[in-house]
């Protein structure tokens, strides 16, 4: 377990025991303001669009083409955009911040 900070789509933050070695949206999609992540993660569906705080982005695994082409896509990308299903929510994670994206 470590803690991952999530700010849900009306701006709150919330701090949240995450369980390592799961994606991280496979820690988001448990909670009631978390992300839907229709797809199962399979890359397909960017329903787990979070935005990650600007000092965590270097910190991640970098992104796959297929992520970044899916992301492209949406109305909401911007600067810090990942698919949650992508990110290995390790123990070096721990105190990861991100925003829920809102729907498209
Ligand atoms: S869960 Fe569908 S793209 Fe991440």
């Amino acid at each position: 377990m470590a803690l991952l900070r999530v700010v849900d789509r009306d701006g709150v933050e919330h701090e949240v025991e995450g369980r390592t070695g799961l994606k991280v949206m496979e820690n988001l999609r448990e909670l009631d303001y978390g992300v839907a992540a229709i797809c199962g993660g399979m890359c397909s569906c960017a329903t787990c669009h979070v935005y990650v705080d600007p000092e965590w982005k270097s910190r991640l695994p970098a992104m796959m083409s297929d992520e970044r082409e899916l992301l492209a896509e949406l109305s909401h990308y911007q600067e810090g955009s990942r698919l949650s299903c992508q990110i290995e929510f390790t123990p070096e994670l721990a105190g990861l911040r991100v925003r829920i994206a809102p729907d498209e």
